[in-house]
C-alpha cells in the first residue's frame, strides 16, 4: 500500500479502514467515529495503548455541536476565530461518542482542520473521522506522507498532501465552565486565546492542568525519533560523549508506556540545528529529528539556547524536550 488518491482514501474510511491524511499541523492516521472496527484499528496501526484518547475532527461547527453535551458561548467564539485550524476544544462529550474515543473519559476532543484535502474527506464522508498522528506510539510525528509511509512501512495508504504548514500537533484547551487549561501547546498561544476572548468579553480565568488523568496525553516522553536524543543546557562540554554515555547508562528501559531507544555505546552524534523563528523552526522539528535519525550517528543531540524559552518558543519547546531522552546540564 501507498500513496492513495481523495477518492479511494474515502473509499477506504466508508469500508471501516484506516488511512493517513494530511493535515496542517501533521498527517493523521483517520478512521470513521462511528466504526468500532476503524477505531481499535488505529490504536493497533499506532501500538497506541487504550487510555490515551483520540482527537475526532469535524467539517465545521454543526458537526461538534452534535457530539457534545452544550455548546457555550465560549465554544461558539473560539471556533469562529480559530477554525479550520490549530486548536482543539476538549468538551464534555454525548453519548454519541465512544467510549473507545474518549478512553472512557466524559469529554471528547473537537478539532476542524484547515487543510482542503482533510476538509474535502470530511465533507464527502459526511461524518467525523478520529485520527491521532500517524506515527507510531511516542514516536516523532509525521510532516509528509513519506515519513508515514517510512513509519509504518508501507501497510497504511497515506493520502499526499505536500508538506503540513505548521509542522507541530494543535493547541488542545480544556474548556470547563469559563476556567481554561491549555493540556498541550501549539500554534494558537495562549495569547492569541486571550486576546479574542477579552475582546469578545469572554470572562475566562486560566487554570493549570489540574491532575495528570484530564490530560492523558502529558507523558513525560513523546515524540521520539529513532536515535536518542539529548538536550544540552548550558555550554558543550568537552567530554561530550563520556558524558552521554553515562546518561545512556542510566536511562530506564521505558518511561509512560514508551520504550526508550538505547545504543549499546554512543560513538556519534548529529546535532539539531533549528532555525531562530520559532513558527519556522516548528515547521522543520520533525523532520530535522527524522533526517538525523537516518545518519550514522549514534545519538542526537540539541543545544538549548536562551531564546529557546522565550514564550513565543513554549510549543515547539515542549516538544524538543519530550522528544528527549535526558537533559544534560553543565
Ligand atoms: O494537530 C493535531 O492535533 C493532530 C492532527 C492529526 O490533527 N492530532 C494529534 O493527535 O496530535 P494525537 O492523538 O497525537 O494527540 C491528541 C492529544 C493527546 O495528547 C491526547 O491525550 C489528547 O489530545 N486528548 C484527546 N482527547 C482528550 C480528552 N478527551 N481529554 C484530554 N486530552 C485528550
Ligand atoms: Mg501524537
Amino acid at each position: 500500500m501507498s500513496r492513495v488518491s481523495l477518492d479511494q482514501a474515502i473509499a477506504i474510511l466508508k469500508n471501516d479502514g484506516v488511512v493517513a491524511v494530511p493535515t496542517e499541523t501533521v498527517y493523521g492516521l483517520a478512521g470513521r467515529i462511528f466504526s468500532e472496527v476503524a477505531l481499535k484499528s488505529i490504536f493497533k496501526t499506532k501500538q497506541r495503548p487504550f487510555f490515551d484518547p483520540l482527537i475526532v475532527h469535524v467539517e465545521g461547527k454543526p458537526q461538534a455541536q452534535s457530539l457534545v453535551q452544550e455548546w457555550s458561548g465560549l465554544a461558539e467564539t473560539l471556533t469562529d476565530h480559530f477554525w479550520p485550524g490549530p486548536l482543539t476544544l476538549i468538551l464534555p462529550k454525548n453519548q454519541d461518542v465512544s467510549d473507545v474515543i474518549t478512553s472512557g473519559l466524559p469529554n471528547v476532543a473537537l478539532r476542524c482542520p484547515n487543510h482542503p484535502m482533510a476538509l474535502r474527506i470530511l465533507r464527502d464522508l459526511g461524518e467525523p473521522f478520529a485520527a491521532p498522528s500517524a506515527n507510531l506510539f511516542g514516536r516523532t510525528s509525521p510532516t509528509v506522507a513519506q515519513h508515514v509511509l517510512e513509519e509504518f512501512k508501507n501497510k497504511v495508504p497515506v493520502v499526499d498532501g505536500g508538506a503540513s504548514l505548521i509542522g507541530i500537533e494543535s493547541t488542545v484547551l480544556l474548556i470547563d465552565g469559563n476556567h481554561l487549561s491549555i493540556l498541550r501547546p501549539g500554534a494558537v498561544t495562549k495569547a492569541q486565546l486571550t486576546e479574542v476572548l477579552e475582546r469578545t468579553g469572554h470572562p475566562i480565568k486560566w487554570r493549570e492542568p489540574a491532575q495528570k488523568k484530564m490530560a492523558p496525553g502529558q507523558m513525560q516522553h513523546h515524540y521520539m525519533p529513532a536515535k536518542p536524543l539529548f538536550a544540552i543546557h548550558g555550554t558543550l562540554p568537552k567530554d561530550l560523549l563520556v558524558r552521554l554515555n553515562q546518561e545512556l547508562n542510566n536511562l530506564p528501559d521505558k518511561i509512560d508506556e514508551v520504550v526508550l531507544i538505547k545504543p549499546k555505546k554512543i560513538k556519534t552524534m548529529a546535532e539539531i540545528q533549528l532555525p531562530t523563528d520559532p513558527v519556522q523552526a516548528a515547521r522543520v522539528l520533525y523532520s530535522e529529528l527524522r533526517k538525523a535519525a537516518l545518519t550514522k550517528a549514534d545519538a542526537l543531540y540539541f543545544q538549548v539556547q536562551a531564546h529557546h524559552l522565550d514564550p513565543s518558543w513554549e510549543a515547539v519547546y515542549e516538544r524538543l524536550s519530550k522528544a528527549c531522552s535526558a537533559h544534560l546540564k553543565s
